[in-house]
Parts: structure tokens; sequence; C-alpha cells
């Protein structure tokens, strides 16, 4: 790393005034005189801190400027690719570059095959996106991957192919229009830390290609992956131990830290950067909005370390984020770090990251849930939900993954318990290994060394109400639906985009019969992936139905928050409800200011009504949520699991 500020101001000036003539030179007789301005006074404006992390990542190489030559190279020729829509659509959120902090964005995602079949049947179901009020969509990966074990598609064999079963990159394209002019914005993953074993670059270096091994990271012994894994954790324990994979035919350990197919890239070599970046803006062509990072934590490693969140794997994300901000300036990238919530905050800025996943805030919540204490989730919150300005947090109840216990353990030690016992505890109540325990839920990459394990399982049936309904207990399932809404309550209202989980809003349940797949057995996140339940999407509806409830309960939040400007670009601020079963949070925004309860037990709790003054409420006030007007003199009162949103009249 320089940091010799003046030094690379200097050079990165001096680099431009030589390259720009070059790449102008070369790309000449497709540029148009206007658009070459604006996309030049891009180029001049993100190209000294582009420079910066080139420099500190590859500077010492004696070909760099090769390399950076070839980085701009890229990016111009992907800029004159990019259709003229997704170039206005550039001009237009250059007035408007926050679009993604605005409270019309409701997030949604969902495996295109599980819910829809394929690209065509989804374009058939944007009326369902619309009615639920969808205006963010990530889909899973749907490239090219291996048949049979693919990750979910996180195994990718080309990025610019889509799995024959779903389509081809036409339709893709054109769902992402289609989807745009519905006024949802399409969010693709960016699988950049490793490729499938079957991707081009994997193939040729199984055929001895040395130009393509050098594309991963491979060694032909063990000295090197054993000295690695001496600081490593595992990831995918389940899978295989360690972090490498011998390759017979080349006679190689191959760097892969999930599964074996999946190739660890070597971003040490920048050639590996530059085609990546090829790869990237691709994608950004298609019309995709949002790029979700996967795996950010991964991709540098370092001998001595655990090998996650190192500064090159930052550098590398500001570079990419630099280059799109001067050929796709319309996209914005999230990142994907489950990882400890100090190190996700590091990779969220407006110059990295202005999007992240809220894993804590996931992870926590159901942490409320089996306790019924909302102290940790307070505390966590209080210190670790505020972000730079202009940027945002992507928060969830569930997503494709497993429920990781990703909180800081200061946190859990802070109200006294013991971070270790506190993790199993979570781990026995939601995998239905303790007696008292409400929920129905799988272990996911246990290990029975350390005792150490994540949780797979479907939002309802994680919530009770699978269990509710084998019980026949209407008392249980009346509880269990406040469960569900009251966390959506929260990730909708507290700040962010909230991100549903397609099948969530019907409260599906588990599905058994993954392990039955041979595709899918043995890895419990499919079950709470399964197909999408069309027939009790119809239930909808139908008030009475569990599906109805859900449903229409969700909505009801959904629009609050949509309809009410308090929630527009607002600030939040976690509150202190003096009742260790209450979560409450602020939300102000000029004049207006709004006051969230949410009761994470069930039975009924009282607040001090002093409190709730303190927090600027009155003694009348209304609950917008309820629909209805409250007087509190002494106390408020608090029904079980209740979502309340309080203002002042008038
Ligand atoms: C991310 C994905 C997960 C996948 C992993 C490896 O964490 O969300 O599903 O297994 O990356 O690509």
């Amino acid at each position: 790393m320089v940091d010799d500020r003046t030094w690379l101001e200097e050079h990165s000036a001096e680099s431009l005034r030589r390259l720009l003539p070059r790449i102008e030179a070369r790309y000449r007789d497709s540029i148009d005189p206007v658009e070459w301005e604006s996309y030049a006074s891009r180029l001049r404006r993100h190209f000294p801190p582009l420079f910066a992390c080139l420099y500190g990542l590859y500077g010492a190489r004696y070909d760099f400027f090769y390399h950076l030559e070839g980085v701009l190279a890229c990016a111009t020729e992907m800029w004159l690719a990019r259709p003229a829509e997704l170039k206005a659509l550039d001009a237009l959120r250059e007035s408007d570059p926050l679009w993604y902090t605005s409270n019309r964005l409701v997030g949604a995602t969902c495996y295109v095959d599980r819910f829809a079949g394929d690209i065509k049947g989804l374009r058939d179901r944007i009326p369902y996106l619309a009615e639920l009020g969808v205006t963010y969509l990530h889909l899973m990966p749907l490239f090219k991957s291996p048949k049979g074990d693919d990750d979910g598609g996180y195994a990718v064999s080309s990025y610019r192919e889509i799995d024959p079963l779903m389509g081809t990159m036409e339709q893709l394209a054109e769902l992402a229009t289609e989807l745009r002019h519905h006024g949802i914005s399409l969010v693709l993953d960016f699988v950049f830390n490793h490729t499938s074993d079957e991707h081009e670059w994997a193939k040729r270096a199984l055929a001895g290609d040395k130009e393509h091994q050098a594309y991963y990271r491979m060694f032909p012994d063990r000295q090197m992956p054993d000295a690695y894994e001496r600081t490593m954790p595992e990831v995918f324990t389940e899978d295989h131990p360690g972090a490498f994979t011998y390759q017979p035919r080349i006679k190689r350990w191959v760097w892969t830290t999930f599964h074996t197919y999946q190739w660890d890239l070597n971003y040490e070599n920048p050639e590996v950067f530059n085609r990546m970046l090829g790869e990237m803006l691709f994608l950004a062509n298609q019309g995709v909005e949002v790029l979700r990072l996967d795996a950010v934590a991964f991709i540098w490693k370092k001998l001595g370390t655990n090998c996650q969140n190192l500064p090159e794997a930052h550098q590398i994300i500001q570079a990419f984020n630099s280059i799109l901000s001067i050929a796709a300036p319309a996209v914005v990238f999230k990142s994907e770090a489950i990882v400890h919530p100090d190190e996700v905050q590091k990779y969220i800025g407006l110059h990295e990251c202005p999007l992240s996943y809220n894993p804590q805030l996931m992870a926590l919540l159901w942490e409320a849930l089996a306790t019924r204490d909302v102290r940790v989730l307070q505390t966590a919150m209080r210190h670790g939900f505020a972000l730079p300005d202009g940027c945002a947090w992507v928060n969830y109840v569930r997503c494709h993954d497993d429920i990781g216990w990703a909180f800081s353990d200061d946190d859990v030690r802070t109200v006294g318990f013991d971070p270790v016992e506190h993790r199993r505890f979570l781990n026995r109540f939601y995998t239905g290994r303790s007696p008292d325990s409400f929920a129905r839920g799988a272990p996911f990459q246990e290990d029975p060394r350390t005792g150490e394990g994540r949780v797979s399982g479907a939002c309802a049936s994680l919530a009770g109400v699978e269990m509710a309904l084998a019980e026949e207990d209407e008392a249980e399932l009346d509880l269990a639906v406040r469960k569900v809404l009251l966390i959506h309550g929260v990730v909708i209202l507290i700040g962010g985009i909230p991100l549903i989980y397609l099948g969530d809003e019907i409260a599906t349940l588990n599905d058994y019969d993954y392990d039955l797949d041979p595709e899918t057995a043995g890895d419990s996140r499919w079950m709470h992936r399964p197909t999408f339940d069309w027939e009790r999407a119809e239930l909808r509806r139908d008030g009475s139905t569990v599906p109805g409830r859900v449903y229409q309960g969700l909505m009801r939040i959904l629009q609050l928050r949509g309809q009410n400007l308090t929630f527009a670009r607002s600030e939040t601020e976690i509150g202190e409800t003096g009742n260790p079963h209450v979560f409450g949070f602020l939300r102000s925004g000029g004049e207006s200011v709004v006051f969230v309860l949410a009761n994470f037990s069930e039975r009924t709790q009282k607040l001090e009504a002093r409190r709730l003054r303190q927090m600027g409420m009155r003694k009348t006030m209304v609950d917008l949520h309820a629909g209805r007007v409250i007087t509190a003199t002494q106390e408020l009162e608090i029904e079980p699991y209740q979502l309340m949103v309080l203002t002042r009249v008038g």
C-alpha cells in the first residue's frame, strides 16, 4: 500500500495523461463526441481512486502499466457496447444517485426455476410481484453451471450464458427491460470469488495450460495448503475438510473455499482482475441495476491470516466500484459479507458497496424470538445500525442461505450470556432439540468436533407455524403468525430495503423432500428453498387462512411504509423502551416522528408512558399499524408479539 498521497495524485494524473489519448485513439471510430465527453469526465473523476487501488494491488509488477491500460480499454469497450436505454438510465441516476435509499424500494428474492419455471415464466409473474409492491428483484444465479451439484447456481461455468433450462441471455436482458418498465430493478449476483470447475478457464487449467492455471490458486503439494490451513477456519465443513481439493489430472491442490467444484480465483494475478471486470460489465450491460457481490470476504488470501476480510479484498471491490462509476454508473454494489458485524461494516461506503445485507439484524431477530429478550438486539443495533451517508442496509428475516449467528460476542456478554453457550442454545432451539421450542429447523454445516453450526428452515416453520398446525393449536398458530409479521415488521420499517424471500409472504413451510432429490440431498438449505406453491398463493386473498393472514398482514405494513413520508430517507434511532421484551426504534424525517414498538414475548407487556414522552410522543397517539387512537397516561400496554407504529396526533 502506498500512502504517499501526493505521489499517488501526481502519478495518477500523469498516467491518465498518457493513457486517455491512447484509449481515445483506439476507439476513435466508434465514439460519439458528446457522449464521449461525459464518459471522459467520469473517467477523470474516478481515475485517481481507481489508480490508487490498482497501484496498491499490482503496482510492484513490472507490467503494471500494461494491465492498467487493459483495465481502461475494457471499461471503454464495455461502455461503448452499453445499450442506449441503459446509458439513458445512467444519466437519470446521476441526477438521483441515492435512488436506492428511497422508501419506494421493496425487495424480493427467488430462484427463477423454483418460482416460475424459467425466464419466460417469470415475465408472466410480474403482476404478482407488482401486487406485492416489489421494486427490487434479486434472482439467484441462473448462469450456466455444472449439472447436478452447482451450489444453487453459485458455481458459475459462464458469466455470459444462461442455464438453457431457464432461457437465454437475450431473454434475461429483455426481462431486465420489462421489469424496469414496471418499476422493478433487477438484481443479480456477481459470483466473483470463484468459478465452477467447468468454466472455460478451469477446463484449460485442467488441460495443463499454465496461463489459466495462474487464474486459480494451485499448489503442487500439501506444503502451502497445510501452512494456510493452520490459520483458516473451514467454511463448508460437511463438504470437505480444509480449503483445498486435489486434482489428480494436473497433480495440483486447488483452492476451494466452498465446494470442491468451486475454484477460488487468484486476484493476485491482474489478468484475473481484468477478465472479471469484463464479465462484471457484461452483466451490467444486460440491464442489471444492483450487483450482489457474492462472498466478498474471501477474495484475497494471505499466509498466516484467516484469509477473510483482508485489506486487499476491499481494494479490489473499490477498484471495481470506480470502474462501475465510469462505465455503468446506474449500477450499484451490494455486499454479501456474512461475517463479524465490525467486518460487515467495512465493506459499506459509497466508494465500495453502498448496499449491504444486514446479517446481524437477521440473526438477532431470531435470537430475540428464542429468548423473548431484546437486549442483545438493542445493544447491537445501537452501535451497529448507523451507516455512512448515502448507504443502506438490505434487511431480511430469511434468505436462501442458512442462519449463522453472526453477532458480536461482546454484545452477548454485555447482557450476561456466554457467547458459546448462547449459540449452542440457539442451534438447539431452532433445530427442534429443545423441548420448549416452537421452531422446526435443521442443522447446517454442523461440526461435531466443536458443536458449532448454523440453521436452515423456512421463516414460517422457524417461527412456529409448522408446529402449531401439526398440533392443531389455534392459540399457538395465532402467536406464530404474529411472530412472522413482527420480525417482518421490523425489517420493513427500521430503514433500508426490506427483502422478502418469495414464499415467506404466504407462510410457506419447510420442504422435507429436498433429501429425496440427489441434487439437493445433504444440503439442508434446500429445505427452505421449495418450489413456489401457486395454489397456496391463491389463498392470499382469504384472510381466514394462514397464507392470507400473513400476506395481508405484510401488505399492511408495506403500505404503511410506502405511504408515510416519515419512512422516506429518514434517520433511525434505536430507542430505550425500559422493557427487556420490547424493541423500539424511532424514525424521524423533517417534522415527523414515528416510534415503532415490537413485543418479542407471548405475554402482554407494559411500557411506562414517560419513556414514550422521552422519545417525543404525547399522551394521545395514533397507532398507524392498528389504525386507532391510544391514550397512555401512566402506561402503555402492548399485546403478545404486537407491532405498534406510534405517531403524534395532529
Ligand atoms: C454465498 C451464497 C451461498 C453460496 C456461497 C458460495 O454465501 O449466498 O449460497 O453457497 O456464497 O458461492
